[in-house]
């Protein structure tokens, strides 16, 4: 039988028409716009969403049985708001999980309700990017719009939805809301009441491999699909990467170098950072997880590349860093260009490019860039081992890890052996795994992994660079906290 995983990314969504042995045997993705109507804001049409599923999954079937097809998967960008009307109607333009415009609902939420009633009730403090600011922001700003809201959901929610006609969630994305208690795995009533949420709302909860239902018969017939195709709840783009990669299992670590960066520590207990720096959310597998979430880690280099540089060829432009100055750039880079979530939560935060001289050249930028992605990663794994978790290896997924340049940047900077798996594709994969459970092809999520994830190949540190890149990454800590007065006055002169 086949199964279809769906990645709902932030720039495109993928897809992929995967076998019981874990064969891809089609892929292709469809792009969308996205909408920046202010600096900092960020946000999505719905409808995009939907009409790139809809065309791309027969375009997927073109040469395939569609007969064969036993279920979906759907896995998306987490936290973004959208909200229907009682007919069902999206009520305006979501908004996404890098979207700053929440910042003083932030405030409020973590200063004024306070930072250890929201940990209690939902193991997190508030992020600009997290839904339940952003209900705020919409019963602040568009009250009209705040009124007709019927329904709420996360993105890969609504595509469940016109697939199947359920207002479904599964816990890992709900995490991301700030109205879960996590612990529990239920709503929180006390969220709920403060954010003005009624309960009726809420989409029902699932574990991502619980069947939410099947095709709805009209959509079937669009598809070219049996009815019978189940649909499963799915899971956050990141804790389906993690089921792609195999990272299940207490300490397992995947790091995705996507749009965002984010570094995904599995758990099999409820724990809390103290500092909640990191998140604590739900995994696919039924259990925990800690991840760190920055917003603009491949993203950065597809920015200089393409909006600055006017570059197409990645692969040319990282060909001129020679490999003994690595470590050894005098150019430094943060990578903050909407703001930061992980670990500094500062949403005025912009990118910096500092250190250049007369003689720095194009390549210094580029080097500089991918550095300092890869140091903003570092400060995640740092606040993960000051918890005291020993993470000495991780698998490494997202469209960054295609660069053979960046990888060993990552694995230096991180004194860590990076595994790739043989699909980079981690959430569409684990999307179409998750399928599988609910098929029936496997018991769990766990034995899916066991039988379908295969590492490819592992990047290893090297000793004399991992000493270059810890001097390094001391200078690249001095940054931050040099700017970070500079920044509210940048954003106070944007916003005039
Ligand atoms: C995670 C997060 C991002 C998006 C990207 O908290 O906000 O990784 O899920 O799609």
């Amino acid at each position: 039988m086949y199964y279809i995983g769906v990645d709902l990314g932030t720039s495109a969504v993928k897809l992929l028409l995967m076998d019981q042995t874990g064969r891809i045997h089609n892929q292709l993705s469809r792009e969308y716009p996205l909408e920046f109507p202010r600096p900092g804001w960020s946000q999505q049409d719905p409808e995009d969403w939907k009409r790139a599923v809809l065309e791309g999954i027969p375009a997927l079937l073109r040469d395939f049985p569609a007969d064969r097809v036993a279920g979906i998967g759907v896995a998306g960008q987490m936290h973004g708001l959208v909200a229907l009307d009682r007919e069902d109607r999206v009520v305006r333009p979501a908004i996404l999980w890098n979207d700053g415009r929440t910042a003083r609902q932030v405030d409020y939420l973590n200063h004024t309700v306070g930072r250890e009633r929201l940990s209690r009730c939902t193991g997190n403090i508030a992020f600009a990017g997290f839904t339940a600011p952003k209900l705020l922001w919409m019963r602040e700003n568009e009250p009209e719009n705040f009124g007709r809201i019927a329904k709420i959901m996360l993105p890969k929610d609504y595509i469940n939805y016109i697939l199947t006609g359920v207002h479904a969630t599964d816990y890992s994305d709900a995490s991301g809301t700030l109205l879960l208690d996590v612990e529990r795995r239920r709503w929180s009533e006390e969220m709920l009441e403060l954010c003005g949420v009624r309960p009726q709302w809420m989409p029902q909860l699932f574990e991502s491999w619980q069947c939410v239902g099947t095709l709805r018969p009209d959509v079937a017939r669009t598809l070219g699909l049996p009815a019978e195709v189940r649909v499963c709840a799915g899971a956050g783009d990141n804790a389906a990467a993690a089921v792609g990669t195999g990272t299940v299992g207490d300490g397992a670590c995947n790091i995705s170098l996507g749009t965002s960066g984010t570094v995904f520590i599995a758990s099999d207990r409820f724990g809390v950072d103290p500092h909640n720096a990191l998140h604590t959310f739900a995994h696919a597998d039924g259990r925990y997880h800690l991840m760190g979430c920055m917003l603009c880690a491949a993203s950065c280099n597809k920015w200089l590349m393409e909006d600055v540089l006017r570059a197409g060829d990645y692969d040319a432009e990282q060909a001129a860093i020679s490999p003994d100055a690595l470590g050894r750039g005098r150019v430094y880079f943060l990578p903050y260009l909407m703001g930061e979530r992980s670990p500094i939560n500062d949403t005025d935060a912009r990118g910096a490019l500092v250190g250049m001289s007369m003689d720095t050249g194009r390549a210094d930028l580029v080097q500089a860039v991918l550095e300092g992605v890869a140091f903003a990663i570092r400060d995640n794994v740092e606040v993960a081992r000051a918890l005291g978790l020993d993470i000495r290896r991780s698998t490494l997924c997202g469209g960054g890890a295609k660069s053979p340049l960046w990888r060993t940047i990552l694995a230096n900077v991180l004194d860590m052996e990076l595994d790739l798996p043989a699909s980079e594709q981690g959430p569409g994969m684990g999307g179409a795994m998750l399928a599988m459970v609910a098929c029936g092809a496997f018991p769990d999520v766990a034995a899916a992994c066991r039988a379908l994830v295969r590492v490819d190949r592992t990047v290893t540190p090297q000793a004399e660079l991992v000493d270059r890149y810890q001097a390094a990454y001391r200078r690249f800590r001095l940054l931050y906290p040099a700017l970070r007065e500079v920044f509210p006055q940048l954003a106070g002169a944007e916003r005039e």
